[in-house]
């Protein structure tokens, strides 16, 4: 749609996580004029959620070559590991800097020092936490706060449509969709020389999800729509340990933190066997995708809709004091931690991969950046650490905020670094795109429901060959039925922050299921029920998509 207003800045971010807040206090420090647009309010994104903390080799004895190793092995072969070096020797400086903001971590009374935990995959205690279990709400909190201090435009309700470019095909800013910030209603945009996408995560694309509402996939789904490859979409991460509020829960559902696994819960069937036991050297605390597979096995064999997280031993002064919200959580549901197991199962939590970006957070597309979930910086491979996510956020913010405010930029640059970056890391291929476009017409709101569990039943968890293919095929149907909608009636849904998530969410999960189809083996967080080993002979390689021009 035409904007109907118009604003300018140096920079426009777009998102308000630990990403998005830390690229524009950053971009601003450097003199740059930022404008920081999102889709709710500025602290409604996943990062408030975020409970166990934030990993950084801060801890005496660890180092940042530990933190990588643990990084490349929950990574599964597919971690870039210059990338992964960047995070893990930049993380723990990034962190006193996040400090320095204004965020304050959970410290001994006595000696100051940060108090360290431990989470699945970390061969050590090295996760930063805050106010015991709302690391993310602290660190919103405190970004926030800096924000407001330094003076940074923000327009809140704001949902980003598109990508404006300009005559040699280079990042000029974002159209947006705003509801109720005055002068800025409707459809306007923001022109920029440099546009950062930090719009996070995509896991409304199932019915039941760890993110919150606006986790919508549609910073991924606007890169695709402007060109820009997208790599790794198959790699979903499922958290182990979400609260089971029932076979039918849908939408956003309450984490019980890997934290809770590392200060000593275990995890046990209904007779209280602690199954973990013999199915890796770490047990509870081994990485991510192994738990999740772990529990999921013992929920087939037993019948069961889903296992128990039990941390009872801890008594109620250690729940009380290290883990209030979750406490407050379990209880608002009826459960008591202290005195019963919790029911647990796992559920979407994580997108590890996304739109690509070099080690400067640049895309594909001259002057579109990619920073925290909604980028694949090559960080997470097949599966993301626990608690790297936040880092990422960090560590790549600053980096990109270096590049943008560097003054000799220029789109020849740009291009030349992202064609150098690809050529560096090995073994690429290019699945064939599904048929998508921005042509294509908005999705009404109610397909947001129909995709969530075409999506869930088809590529979930568990996914074959055969489920994959039901899948794409019943969300062709999804466009089908909108294409047949627009020739009868001759419209469109009406355009409006749900029909354009639905379309979104609709986008994204055809190149997921098309990237998860391709992708014949098991491997870190993406399980093929038909190919259950891992093949590093064919497939040690990313899969990369970018749609054509004319949206196939
Ligand atoms: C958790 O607290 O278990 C979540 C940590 C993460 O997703 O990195």
């Amino acid at each position: 749609p035409a904007p109907g207003w118009a604003t300018e800045a140096d920079v426009v971010v777009v998102g308000s996580g630990v990403a998005g807040l830390t690229v524009a206090l950053r971009c601003a420090a450097a003199g740059a004029k930022v404008t920081v647009v999102t889709k709710a309010r500025l602290d409604d994104g996943s990062t408030r959620w975020a409970q166990g903390g934030i990993a950084a080799a801060l801890g005496e004895g660890d180092t940042p070559g530990q933190h990588l190793d643990d990084t490349l092995v929950a990574g599964a072969g597919l971690c870039d590991e210059q990338a992964v070096r960047a995070l893990v020797t930049e993380g723990p400086d990034a962190v006193r800097r996040l400090i320095a903001t204004g965020a304050r971590f959970d410290a001994d009374d006595a000696t100051g020092e940060i108090l360290l935990t431990r989470e699945g995959g970390h061969h050590r205690r090295r996760i930063a936490h805050a106010g015991g279990d709302a690391t993310g709400a602290e660190i919103s909190r405190a970004l926030v706060e800096a924000v407001r201090a330094a003076g940074i435009e923000t327009v809140e309700n704001a949902l980003v449509l598109d990508l404006l470019k300009d005559g040699s095909g280079r990042a000029a800013g974002v159209t947006l969709h705003v509801m109720g910030e005055g002068q800025r209603d409707g459809v306007g945009a923001v022109r920029a020389d440099a546009v950062v996408l930090a719009t996070g995560g995509m896991g409304q694309i199932f019915s039941a999800t760890t993110n919150p509402a606006v986790s919508t996939g549609d910073g991924v789904a606007l890169a695709l729509r402007a060109g820009a490859e997208v790599s790794d979409l198959e790699f979903v991460q499922f958290h182990p340990t979400v609260l089971w509020l029932g076979p039918d829960a849908e939408g956003q559902q309450p984490l019980v933190s890997e934290a809770v696994r590392g200060e000593g819960a275990h995890l046990v069937d209904a007779d209280g066997v602690r199954f973990m036991r013999g199915q890796h050297e770490l047990a509870e605390l081994a990485p991510r995708d192994i738990v999740a597979k772990g529990i999921m096995r013992r929920m087939r064999e037993r019948g069961a809709e889903h296992m128990y997280l039990d941390a009872r031993h801890f008594g109620a002064e250690m729940w009380g004091r290290r883990f209030p919200t979750i406490l407050a959580a379990c209880r608002a549901h009826g459960i008591d931690p202290v005195t019963e197991p919790i029911p647990v199962a796992p559920a979407a939590h994580y997108a590890s991969g996304g739109v690509r970006t070099d080690l400067r957070g640049r895309t594909t597309v001259p002057g579109l950046y990619a920073c925290g979930e909604v980028a694949c910086t090559g960080v997470h491979g097949a599966n993301r650490l626990a608690s790297n996510s936040l880092l990422e956020g960090l560590v790549f913010a600053e980096r990109i905020a270096e590049d943008v405010t560097a003054e000799d930029i220029t789109a020849e640059d740009t291009t030349a670094a992202v064609m150098t970056a690809g050529a560096e890391s090995a073994g690429r291929e290019r699945p064939s795109a599904p048929a998508a476009s921005g042509d294509a017409p908005l999705l009404a709101s109610e397909a947001r429901y129909e995709i969530q569990h075409i999506m869930t039943h088809g590529a979930g968890v568990l996914r074959s060959a055969e489920s994959l293919a039901r899948a794409a095929d019943r969300l062709d149907r999804v466009q089908d039925d909108a294409v047949a909608q627009l020739r009868r009636d001759g419209k469109t849904a009406e355009p409006g922050v749900e029909t354009w998530e639905a379309t979104n969410l609709h986008l994204v999960a055809r190149v997921l299921v098309a990237a998860a189809l391709r992708r014949e083996e098991t491997r870190g967080c993406h399980w093929r029920e038909d190919r259950p080993e891992r093949d590093d002979t064919a497939w040690r390689r990313h899969l990369l998509v970018t749609l054509r021009p004319d949206g196939a």
